[in-house]
């Protein structure tokens, strides 16, 4: 049997669903499962290696080929770029980048420059930039929703998925930025060199999405 095929998957819900999605595949996973506090994991049935790693990690581990496959989001993708295949939208993982600001704001009015509070400032800059709005960019690690609720900003460019979070701080979407989901990813020559086997794996997975 030849080396395994090295797939990274984003830790967490995405891990789970991929899990999910390679068991209906037919392929036993009870060593990922069962995994602890192990982050290698074997999928031998599959001749897979599964590493669990954080979702900018996962990209950056298939674009330097020590992963030859990843499952990531679509909004790190976005906002990560970088040089690898995005292959196939594996369907879960669903949920949108929104603008959003206070209930009831007009926020496309008036001519001063707009300030947006994002964790994804690279997502936010080209989303403004097709609008040709100056806007002011302030990147914010976590609770993003604060920033308008705190007067720093006057509008949020953010991950919306039940809409319960904007509620629940009396915020609102202005506008849809982008629809996200899991994707499988690449390394450029993996792909190349394992062609075949990446392509069976592939097909397996789509005829089980
Ligand atoms: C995301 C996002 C929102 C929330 C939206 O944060 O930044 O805060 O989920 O979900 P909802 O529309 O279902 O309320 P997450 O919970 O991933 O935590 P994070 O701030 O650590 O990224």
């Amino acid at each position: 049997m030849s080396k395994p095929i090295r797939i990274a998957l984003t830790k967490g819900r995405l891990e789970k669903d991929t899990v999910g999605l390679l068991e209906k595949t037919g392929f036993d996973c009870t060593a990922v499962r069962e995994k602890g506090r192990k982050l290698i994991l074997p999928v031998p049935d599959a001749n897979l290696e599964v590493v669990l790693a954080k979702a900018n990690d996962v990209i950056t581990y298939v674009e330097h080929g020590v992963c030859d496959l990843g499952v990531v989001g679509k909004d790190t993708i976005m906002e990560m770029n970088g040089k690898f295949f995005e292959l196939v939208d594996l369907g879960f993982g669903k949920c949108k980048f929104a603008l959003a600001a206070k209930k009831g704001t007009d926020f496309y009015s008036g001519y001063g420059i707009k300030t947006i509070a994002t964790k994804y400032p690279n997502v936010a800059r080209s989303f403004f930039e097709t609008k040709n709005m100056d806007t002011e960019i302030i990147k914010i690690e976590g609770s993003v929703e604060l920033a308008p609720l705190l007067e720093l900003a006057d509008g949020i460019v953010d991950i919306v998925e039940t809409g319960t979070t904007l509620k629940e701080n009396g915020l609102e979407v202005i506008e849809d930025v982008a629809p996200i989901s899991a994707r499988l990813i690449a390394n450029t020559v993996s792909l190349k060199l394992r062609h075949q086997e990446i392509e069976k794996l592939i097909k397996l997975i789509e005829e089980n999405l």
